[in-house]
């Protein structure tokens, strides 16, 4: 059986690195497009129209969610491996304490960043529940860890990590009896495209951080009944 993946932010950055190794490995993606207007995917897929199929996907909008689910169900009868990748931060998180807040924005971080990992699970369940490996995939964040945490602000970023993953725990609990398998994943500081420009100054380019990260989404563990935060270099993490 042909092995299919959906992820979310496939653009650019980490989802779109993610997406080119999927393909290279003979995957059928599923991939969420959320800027028609920046080219990488158009172009990836003139290489493989087998294998990528684009589909216009906000994980903010419930509607867009459950039409990119419809989209992909049209196509095909069970999805392997869902990668929850699209994630946002705002200039605005930097605000300490002392200075306004803007809570419309932390309401925004919050709805992309941790209820849109809800919404996919909740709209593609059906076509995961015929997959093989029924594998939910979550791109988290060393910014979610409470015990860790060293940062002052970053409230909307760092809160919206930290709720995901107690919204994976719950999907865990209730899926895991089911044969549902998970995945919760730090991928490290990554030269990617959340502050709107290339950040060039982190440590890693996506494709680096795609290589390390996809055989921990595909590949299977010892021990499935445990769930675990895990960086890319394999440490695992407090919540
Ligand atoms: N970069 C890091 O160092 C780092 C560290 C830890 C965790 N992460 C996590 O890694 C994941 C991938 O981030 P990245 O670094 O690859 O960032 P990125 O380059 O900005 O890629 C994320 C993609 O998701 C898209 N997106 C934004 N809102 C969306 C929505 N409502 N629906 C669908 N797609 C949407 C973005 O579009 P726009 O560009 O238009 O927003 C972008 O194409 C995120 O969950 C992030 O929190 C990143």
């Amino acid at each position: 059986m042909m092995q299919i993946a959906v992820i979310t932010g496939a653009d650019r950055g980490l989802g779109f690195a993610l997406t080119e190794r999927l393909i290279r490995e003979g995957w059928v993606v599923f991939a969420g497009q959320y800027m028609p207007e920046w080219p990488q995917l158009a172009t990836l897929r003139d290489q493989a129209p087998e294998r990528l199929h684009i589909i216009p996907l906000d994980v903010s909008s419930t509607e867009s969610v459950q039409a990119a689910a419809q989209a992909v169900a049209q196509r095909t009868d069970h999805v392997d491996v869902l990668i929850n990748n699209a994630g946002i931060i705002s200039p605005a998180i930097q605000r300490p304490i002392r200075e306004p807040q803007d809570y419309a924005e932390m309401q925004r971080l919050y709805d992309t960043n941790t209820l849109a990992s809800l919404r996919m699970a909740e709209a593609f369940i059906t076509l995961l529940d015929r997959g093989t490996t029924k594998r939910l995939c979550f791109v988290s964040s060393e910014a979610g860890s409470i015990e860790r945490a060293t940062r002052r602000s970053w409230f909307g970023y760092c809160m919206s990590k930290a709720a995901l993953n107690m919204a994976v725990k719950l999907l865990f609990n209730d899926l895991r009896p089911d044969g549902y398998t998970f995945r919760l994943y730090h991928p490290g500081w990554m030269r990617t495209y959340m502050s709107g420009a290339k950040g060039n100054e982190a440590d890693m380019e996506p494709e680096e951080a795609a290589a390390k990260a996809l055989p921990f989404f595909i590949e299977p563990r010892a021990d499935e009944d445990k769930l675990v935060m895990v960086d890319y270099i394999g440490s695992e993490w407090p919540w």
